[in-house]
């Protein structure tokens, strides 16, 4: 449907413009605390609370701390918070072994939440990157991301954060099969209500720079994701994985970094109609933070515009640094 105007000076598109009243009548798009995911930083520690140099605002927490901020959280009205590790040097190994032992930070941190916070969802992160000593998602054998040998070490992974009480399983490994493998063995494990957000569509993109000095990665990392994640020319090939993921038993999906990939969110939504969220990741965030600090663009202002345009795009909801800041805001 291609709608049209009558002739000026009979439509005069300023009229419906001219107050916030009439503004707020004819808004096609809103945004809530309703669609928020906080991603957030666990480090090991008590009553640690720790700045990251390039994400102005986030910081590191440990465990306890970690639970007060999803209280925090819960009562703003934001339904979920993502775990993402800060795993020291020494537990950093080939096997990754730490990516699965039950009393890890990120298991610990789920039953902190769930003591502290119990209604908020919790949301995991399932790749070995932070616990690889080559910062990359899967082993490293002879040069290569083996594939199938990754997974079955991502299946331990999810299964040891579904038993500590994860909500939301989110595999962001990019490797082949893991969505059915998983799936399968959280059936098997008596882990039916534990639901999937595959990041299916996930681009090999230099966003996640500030990330991986968040979570200790940058400086394991040798060579570059290629071989796993997507190609940022790719549009066509988003829809397979998202097929893909479906058809292996994802509940939701995902599109990753967020604004470079609006067009994708749009095609991804109007496809399939499931559940579809996208990722401000920290590179984001990062430039509005940064520009922001210098004064050369409201802060405020575009991280509203940044996020409106997620759900103008489609998304059903946003994973985002700012959801802390944003609920505040939305709830007066
Ligand atoms: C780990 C992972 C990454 C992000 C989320 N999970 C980094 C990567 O793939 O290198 C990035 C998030 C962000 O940049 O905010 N697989």
């Amino acid at each position: 449907m291609t709608p049209t105007l009558a002739p000026f000076p009979l439509a005069r598109p300023r009229r419906m413009r001219q107050s916030t009243s009439l503004r707020r009548l004819v808004s096609e798009t809103h945004l809530t605390s309703d669609d928020l995911i906080w991603p957030v930083f666990v480090r090991d520690g008590h009553g640690e609370i720790e700045p990251v140099a390039s994400m102005p605002g986030v910081v590191r927490r440990s465990v306890d701390k970690i639970a007060d901020a999803a209280k925090e959280a819960q009562d703003l009205g934001i339904p979920a918070i993502c775990l993402f590790p800060y795993t020291d040097i020494s537990l950093k190994t080939e096997t990754c072994s730490e990516a699965w032992n039950p009393d890890n930070l990120t298991n610990r941190a789920i039953r902190a939440i769930k003591e502290n916070a119990p209604d908020i969802a919790v949301m995991t992160d399932v790749a070995l990157d932070p616990y690889n000593i080559n910062g990359h998602d899967g082993f490293v054998v002879d040069d290569q991301i083996v594939n199938d040998q990754t997974v079955e070490a991502l299946v331990k992974m999810a299964l040891a954060q579904a038993d500590a009480g994860a909500d939301i399983i989110g595999p962001s490994d990019m490797m082949d099969g893991r969505v059915a493998a998983m799936r399968g063995a959280l059936e098997s494990a008596g882990h039916q209500n534990v639901t999937i957000m595959s990041y299916s569509a996930k681009y090999a993109s230099g966003f996640y720079g500030p990330f991986r000095d968040a979570v200790g990665a940058s400086g394991a990392l040798k060579g570059d994701k290629k071989t796993y994640q997507m190609d940022p020319a790719n549009s066509d090939e988003a829809l397979r994985m998202v097929q893909r993921d479906l058809h292996e038993g994802a509940d939701m999906v995902m599109v990753k970094p967020g604004m470079p990939y609006l067009d994708i969110c749009t095609r991804v939504k109007q496809t399939f109609g499931v559940p579809t969220f996208a990722y401000q990741v920290s590179g984001e965030y990062a430039m509005i933070q940064a520009a922001a600090q210098n004064g050369w663009i409201d802060g405020h202002t575009v991280m509203m515009e940044s996020l409106m345009s997620f759900k103008r795009a489609g998304c059903d909801g946003i994973l985002t640094y700012f959801a802390p800041e944003v609920a505040k805001y939305l709830n007066g």
